[in-house]
């Protein structure tokens, strides 16, 4: 089950967070950053545990960031990555922005989504404050990769529009 996350799970959540950052998958987190936006993040539960998170980070424009993803690795391969980041779509369409982005060393897994790779100098240069905090800030070689929420909405209502015929004419 995906929820929103709720004060208690920061711990969890940082330590998840904890097992990734010290490889550089993701950014570190601090308890105490985690607490503080704590209403961005959302997590997985199974088991009575949160085995997965992720966060949503507005502020870039137009652009929403998926950041965080993580997977508690005794439950990896079992589609709850893929879940979350279905997921985050989901919220980011609710969202004003135009577009759901994501900084990640696994291409294959976003491409299957539905993601496309983007020129990482595309992004506002603001984002790259953020890297100050990575280990690979010198040498990154994560890949940009953006997915419309605009051509996804637009598909989503000729889905649902009683008035629109798919017949070829
Ligand atoms: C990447 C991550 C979120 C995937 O979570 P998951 O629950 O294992 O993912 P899924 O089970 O939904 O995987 C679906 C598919 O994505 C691909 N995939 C998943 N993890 C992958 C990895 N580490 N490397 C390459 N491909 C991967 C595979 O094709 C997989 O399908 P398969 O199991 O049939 O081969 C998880 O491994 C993780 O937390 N990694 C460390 C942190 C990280 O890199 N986060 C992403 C930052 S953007």
């Amino acid at each position: 089950m995906i929820r929103k996350a709720k004060n208690k799970d920061a711990e969890f959540i940082h330590n998840l967070i904890c097992i990734f950052s010290e490889t550089g998958k993701v950014l570190f987190r601090s308890l105490d950053e985690i607490n503080k936006n704590i209403s961005s993040f959302w997590v997985y539960e199974k088991d009575d545990q949160v085995v997965g998170t992720y966060s949503l980070k507005k502020g870039w424009g137009r652009l929403v960031e998926l950041r965080s993803l993580a997977v508690n690795p005794r439950y990896s391969r079992q589609g709850i990555g893929t879940k979350m980041i279905k997921a985050s779509i989901e919220e980011a369409l609710s969202t004003e922005c135009d577009e759901l982005f994501v900084l990640t060393y696994v291409v294959p897994m976003f491409k299957t989504i539905g993601f496309s790779t983007v020129d990482k100098e595309t992004l506002p240069q603001k984002v790259w404050n953020d890297c100050n905090a990575c280990l690979h800030k010198e040498n990154c070689n994560e890949t940009a990769m953006i997915i419309s929420l605009t051509f996804l909405r637009q598909t989503k209502l000729l889905e649902t529009s009683p008035n629109v015929t798919t017949t070829a004419t």
